[in-house]
Parts: structure tokens; sequence; C-alpha cells
């Protein structure tokens, strides 16, 4: 069993799940940044972690879910909506599609921290993105809270 986990993140959010997610597998294993432009073929189960823009999978990882074929796919996200938010559950079910046929056998989302840049910007949208107002509970996440229930899951499915 090889097992590679891919993340894009721009702001350490996401990235900090990906660590976690491969210090927890125990098989043969890489860590890649898809700013690496990582290749799947060779692996049996791929991870993918990415933050939202525009309430889908960024832009990097949209133009990767396509590449992975019919393998093991966990996908985790990170975002500025509350994580039980439909917004945060659209996105993923947008990454889904576009992993297809990958089998996924998990998913798992929390709240990431956004930056104050981002926030000024956001607030000057007439109307602001849908998931600003929930952004502000989004400071100090992901958190060993949210580490804790990401690798508790992952265990929890039996995967690698
Ligand atoms: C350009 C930009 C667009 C964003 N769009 C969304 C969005 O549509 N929905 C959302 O919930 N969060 C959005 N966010 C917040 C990020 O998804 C969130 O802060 C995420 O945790 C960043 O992850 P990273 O640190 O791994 O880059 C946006 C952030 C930026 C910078």
């Amino acid at each position: 069993m090889k097992a590679l986990v891919v993340y894009s993140s721009l702001t350490s959010n996401t990235k900090k799940l990906a660590d976690a997610l491969y210090g927890v597998l125990q098989c043969e294993k890489d860590l890649v940044s898809i700013t690496d432009n990582p290749d799947p073929s060779g692996y049996d189960f791929v991870a993918v972690g990415f933050w939202l823009q525009k309430g889908a999978p960024d832009e990097k990882t949209q133009e990767f879910l396509p590449k992975i074929g019919e393998k093991e796919v966990f996908l985790f996200a990170t975002h500025g909506a509350a994580k039980d938010s439909d917004h945060a559950r659209n996105a993923m079910n947008k990454a889904k599609e576009l992993a297809a046929p990958a089998r996924i056998c998990g998913t798992y989302n929390c709240p990431g921290q956004v930056t104050e840049k981002m926030m000024e910007k956001a607030a000057t949208k007439d109307p602001p993105p849908p998931w600003f107002a929930e952004a502000p509970a989004a400071k100090g996440h992901p958190d060993e809270e949210d580490i804790r229930q990401l690798v508790h899951l992952f265990n929890e499915l039996g995967l690698p």
C-alpha cells in the first residue's frame, strides 16, 4: 500500500491537516504540495486537502482532482464558512464530482482562519460573500480539536 497526501494551502490552514494525516498514515507515504504538480499514478490511496475559493475547491485542486482516476480517495478541506454549512457541504460535493471515478472513502472539513486582508476585501463586496458572516468564528482554526477529530475519523474509517 502506497499513500499520497496532496495539499493546496496558501496560508497553512489546510497544510496543518495534511501534516496530521501524513503523520498517522501507517504505510509507505509521500506528502506533496499541489504546487509541485503531484503525480497520483503509482499510489493506491490519495488524500487531497484544499481550501474553499468562490464556494468551491480552490482552482489548483479543481485541476488536480480529475487526474486521480479510479483510486481510494479521502478529501479534506478548510474554509471561512461554518463547519456544517450548506456552503461547505456544496463545495465538498463539487470536489467529489470532480474526483469521479475515484472511490471516496471519507471526507472531513473544518473552519480555517481567514486573513485580515481577505476579510477587508470581502467586506467591500455588496453583498458580502456567503461565508463572510461566519468567518470571524474561524479564527484560530484549525485547532487541536479539529485535528483530533480528523485523526479520529481517519482511524475509524480504517484507512492505511
Ligand atoms: C481569495 C479567497 C477566497 C476565499 N473564498 C472562500 C469561499 O468561497 N468560501 C469559504 O468558506 N472560505 C473562503 N475563503 C477562506 C479560506 O478558504 C480559508 O481561510 C482557508 O482555511 C484557507 O486555507 P489555507 O490556509 O490552507 O490557504 C477564501 C479565502 C481567500 C483568500
